[in-house]
């Protein structure tokens, strides 16, 4: 698995060809192409064959491609792990994890694929720490929709019911070591209110957000990425630590700030999500 940044990930229906193709020329870092919430039960089959077919033209883009299988339990997921087998996936994302065990052996039938876990209900969430623990994992993904139904919680306008969700899976992913992706934001023609989601959510610690329509990828490839701000502040920190090495310290001073390994690795990290090559 590489460390390129993904800040935005687009859902895309398997049932819908047109969306398929233009997909990856779309501006997100990584496609979800969907078989399990976003399709019919009775389009399930024929999307899933269609896809198969397709496969090669959608990973041809600069855009990571995942599959999102239908759960554990369901009529489709078996024969979903078996595309996922044939395919080869950049990651196979699983909906509604509640059950370590249960994503062991998931992995277990997957070798060598990153699993992205969907946390998305009460027990998920509990259980988070567990579930990024399991083998294979890259990430965990928020799911809002069916958080909060699974609680009955309402919608707020500042989203605070699923703050404590959001906290959970942003610790549980990092205590991990794992990346960590924000739910979608389902009033698609919203801008000003996903640009406040999303910035809820880096604020919190997500490495980027997923998307359900490609008006929403450039908003949130802007939250996510560092300001010019944050890369001229990370090369001072790089650059002043590089010079103090140097001269035999471990701490240098930036704008009256006194930093240490930590920040270089913080600054290390922010260059490489804006593109910038590696540091000394
Ligand atoms: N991925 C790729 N392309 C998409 C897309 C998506 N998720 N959503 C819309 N598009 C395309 C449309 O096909 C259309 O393409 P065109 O300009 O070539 O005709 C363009 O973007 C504009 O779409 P628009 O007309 O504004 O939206 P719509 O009414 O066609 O679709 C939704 C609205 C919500 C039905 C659609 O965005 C969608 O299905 N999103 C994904 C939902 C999903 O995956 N849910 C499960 C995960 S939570
Ligand atoms: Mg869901």
């Amino acid at each position: 698995m590489d460390d390129r940044p993904r800040r935005s990930l687009l859902y895309v229906p398997a049932s819908s060809e047109p969306m398929l193709r233009k997909a990856p020329s779309r501006g997100a870092d990584a496609i979800i192409v969907d078989l399990e919430d976003g399709v019919l039960p009775d389009a399930k089959d024929g999307a899933r064959a269609g896809i198969e077919s397709l496969w090669l033209e959608l990973d041809l883009g600069a855009a990571e491609v995942l599959l999102r299988v239908n759960g554990p339990g369901t009529p489709w997921h078996e024969d979903d792990l078996a595309a996922a087998a044939r395919v080869r996936p950049a990651g196979v994302v699983l909906p509604k994890c509640e059950d370590p065990a249960e994503v062991a052996g998931v992995a277990a039938r997957l070798e060598g694929t990153p699993l992205f876990l969907m946390v998305e209900t009460a027990r998920g969430v509990l259980e988070a720490p567990g579930l990024a623990r399991a083998p294979q994992v890259a990430g965990l993904l928020f799911g809002a929709a069916d958080f909060r139904a699974s609680v009955r919680a309402s919608r707020e306008p500042d989203e605070a019911e699923i703050l404590v969700a959001r906290c959970a899976l942003v610790l549980a992913a990092r205590a991990a070591g794992l990346d960590v992706f924000d739910t979608p934001f389902f009033e698609y023609r919203d801008e000003i209110g996903l640009e406040a989601s999303a910035r809820r959510a880096r604020g919190l610690g997500f490495d980027g957000k997923t998307c359900i329509h490609p008006a929403q990828v450039a908003v949130v490839n802007r939250v996510f990425a560092p300001t010019a701000a944050e890369v001229e502040r990370a090369r001072k920190v790089v650059e002043a630590l590089a010079a103090a090495a140097r001269e035999g310290r471990g701490v240098a001073t930036v704008d009256g700030e006194m930093v240490e390994a930590l920040h270089g690795a913080e600054a290390r990290r922010t260059l490489g999500r804006a593109g910038i090559g590696p540091q000394p």
